[in-house]
């Protein structure tokens, strides 16, 4: 059996970078797999969150998902910390992964940065609760942006370890399904940077909480140069803005970039543009309409995820009540 287990943390601010890098790969993975989609609050707090806050986004992003087209009544739709089973794996994670393997993992110098001595324990050991959040499951495949790749190379170490320690067969081998560099969607202030929730000025995203007129706005004020648009992607050389708007038009029409390009060979951006807002708002208007109406009713929402997290912990319960055993502790 092919089982997806992914996590997306609840920070706030989705916008079409998410949407395309992660969020739509989901809704299309779940024809084939059986999914299992994690809001991962519990990875959230290792860096500061206020709490009202955590509490909002988490709910904000469970509406996205849904709003997208996951389907939590075939699917698992959960968040993390309703779960136990991914605090007890993670703990005994802590005790099977090495300090070394950690000290290697780029996430956590980006994140800590020059301040290490001051960042979270639970910053460190990330990477083990992720490894617990796939395994607690024994989920076969992890679709992840190429940034997760090096975290779920050591959870495959940590299930290895684990089998051998303990002389057992018991955690699979997790598979990544990297999600492609096409979607990688880069900031309409500036080609050169990712789209991003932190970026401060909000017209370098478009949110999925934006209406059709904000939408417009955005896209109509979209750094561009002043060439009319190349006939193909060699032509895109050297052009960040004009390279980023047309993958965004490629992604969200589902067509090849060197196509768009063809499409729309010579023509000026005023032109282009026009042609984009319609796509976006066409794409994005329904998901955002839907997201409106869903974190309007946050007991709905509330509810979608108190059932996930009643499946997930029916899969979840008896793996760990394997674990305990292979370990040696005593059943509670
Ligand atoms: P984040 O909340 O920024 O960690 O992003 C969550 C997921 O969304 C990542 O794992 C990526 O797959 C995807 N993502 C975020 N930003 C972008 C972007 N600019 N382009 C494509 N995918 C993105
Ligand atoms: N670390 C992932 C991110 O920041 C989120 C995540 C947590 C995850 N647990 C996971 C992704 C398990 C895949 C599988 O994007």
């Amino acid at each position: 059996m092919k089982r997806i287990f992914s996590g997306v943390q609840p920070t706030g601010n989705l916008h079409l970078g998410n949407y395309l890098g992660a969020i739509r790969n989901w809704v299309r993975l779940q024809s084939e797999f059986e999914c299992i989609f994690c809001i991962v609050d519990m990875h959230a707090i290792t860096l500061w969150q206020d709490p009202k806050e955590l509490t909002r986004n988490t709910r904000e992003v469970t509406a996205g998902m849904l709003a997208a087209g996951v389907d939590a009544s075939k699917h698992i739709v959960f968040n993390q910390s309703t779960v136990p089973a991914h605090a007890q794996l993670a703990w005994i994670f802590n005790c099977v992964a090495r300090m070394g393997w950690l000290n290697r993992m780029t996430q956590f110098k980006d994140k800590a940065g020059k301040h290490k001595e001051n960042a979270s324990v639970g910053l460190f050991a990330y990477p083990n609760l992720m490894s617990a959040d796939i395994l607690a499951y024994r989920a076969t495949h992890v679709p992840v942006g190429e940034d997760q790749k090096q975290h779920l190379e050591l959870a495959r170490d940590t299930a290895q370890k684990f089998n051998n320690d303990f002389g057992v067969e018991f955690f699979p081998q997790p598979e990544p399904l990297i999600f492609g560099a096409a979607a990688r969607i880069m900031s309409l202030r500036d080609g050169t940077k990712k789209m991003s929730k932190s970026d401060e000025s909000d017209y370098s995203r478009i949110n999925m909480t934006d209406d059709a007129d904000t939408i417009a706005l955005k896209i109509r004020k979209a750094k561009t140069d002043l060439e009319p648009l190349p006939a193909t992607l060699d032509g895109l050389e050297g052009r960040p803005e004009a390279s980023n708007l047309l993958g965004i038009y490629a992604a969200l029409s589902d067509m090849e970039k060197a196509d768009v390009a063809a499409r729309f060979a010579g023509r000026q951006f005023s032109e282009f543009k026009k042609d984009l807002v319609d796509l976006a708002v066409s794409v994005l208007g329904p998901i955002n309409a839907e997201m409106k109406r869903l974190m309007d009713d946050p007991a709905h929402i509330d509810s979608v995820l108190r059932s996930g997290a009643e499946r997930a912990d029916a899969i979840a319960r008896p793996i760990i009540a394997e674990v305990y055993d292979i370990v040696g502790f005593l059943k509670p």
